[in-house]
């Protein structure tokens, strides 16, 4: 005769128990949408790698926000894929650049939006890099900060309610809080991409966005994926340098550093569920091979579950459906 156990054993916990000690929980209010809008109108063109999401000229916006808002997400991200890309990217923080535009048009539309930018110059440029080049194609840093300074606050000043450096040059949380304070916005946060991968999951984004380098790569200046104390570091000078929240991406190859982060700092940390784990996501569901629900609501709990307090995702529509069937 074995000895009697007490531990709690899963059977006795039903669902109403289970709702009880759940540690973390998906919500709507969560998400933060990512998009991509284009010149022209009308136009709502599906991007082939990403099922479900479409580029979309800013006549298209309103009614997307309203359904946005009706599905509890509350917050979105802009891409803009600009008419014309030049050497230095001046479509970035053109007064009526793309982003520019559509952000007026949303804060006229639905003034409830909160939406946070993106600030980088790579959908911009000719080049496709982040920064601005030097002849022997190196991105010349100190040069381009002056230059996200002026994206920032291009943005802010177009209605933007937040911004969120992705280019990865040292000293650009600096910078663009030093503008932005300047230019008299000292209440709008800095979302910081301190930990952002040199990673082949920005694949489908690039398509979308037309923004692959056309020679070299990232290298240079984003992340080694085999290195996660210099997330740390990353981390904590952006943090000295002024900034408000921290986000890791991608997300799902990523917990890990993730985790840390947040687990060091105690940082508000955003992670970004980025173009490639949706298109993985998608591909596998259209071919029968995996119950996309399932998959999706496990994934994103995953990244709340390792500290995220919000997360950038393309599945944000579907996963706040699912959430209110219950
Ligand atoms: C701009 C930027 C990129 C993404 C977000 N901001 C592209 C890149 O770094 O190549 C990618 C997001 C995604 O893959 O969904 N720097
Ligand atoms: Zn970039």
């Amino acid at each position: 005769m074995g000895f009697p156990t007490y531990r709690p054993r899963r059977m006795r916990v039903n669902e109403a128990a289970r709702n009880l000690i759940r540690e973390t929980a998906l919500d709507a209010g969560d998400f933060i949408y990512p998009f991509f809008v284009c010149p022209g109108t009308g136009v709502r063109d599906e991007i082939p790698s990403m099922p479900g999401v479409f580029r979309m000229s800013i006549d298209q916006l309103e009614a997307e926000m309203k359904e946005l808002l009706d599905l509890g997400i509350r917050y979105v991200m802009p891409f803009g894929i600009p008419e014309e890309k030049d050497e230095v990217g001046s479509g970035a923080y053109a007064e009526d650049g793309i982003v520019q535009q559509a952000v007026r048009a949303i804060k006229v539309a639905t003034p409830d939006m909160y939406v946070i930018c993106d600030v980088c110059l790579c959908e911009y440029t000719s080049h496709g890099h982040c920064g601005l080049l030097d002849e022997a194609g190196y991105v010349k840093n100190d040069e381009t900060l002056e230059l996200l300074a002026k994206v920032a606050v291009s943005q802010v000043r177009a209605g933007a309610d937040m911004v969120a450096p992705s280019d990865m040059m040292d000293g650009r949380v600096a910078a663009i809080r030093a503008a932005l304070d300047e230019a008299g916005f000292v209440n709008t946060p800095i979302l910081a991409y301190s930990v952002k991968y040199a990673s082949g999951y920005y694949g489908p984004f690039r398509d979308a966005a037309d923004s692959a380098p056309a020679f070299g790569d990232r290298r240079a200046y984003q992340m080694d994926p085999a290195n996660a104390e210099e997330a740390l570091r990353e981390a904590e000078l952006d943090i000295e340098e002024g900034a408000d929240l921290l986000m890791v991406k991608p997300a799902l190859a990523y917990l890990d550093v993730l985790k840390e982060v947040r687990d060091t700092f105690g940082y508000p940390t955003v992670a970004y569920n980025v173009s490639g784990e949706y298109a993985m996501v998608k591909a596998a569901a259209a071919n029968g091979w995996i119950d996309e629900k399932r998959v999706v609501l496990e994934t994103l709990l995953s990244m709340k579950r390792a500290g995220a307090c919000a997360i950038l995702t393309y599945h944000a529509k579907d996963a706040a459906r699912w959430l209110a069937e219950g």
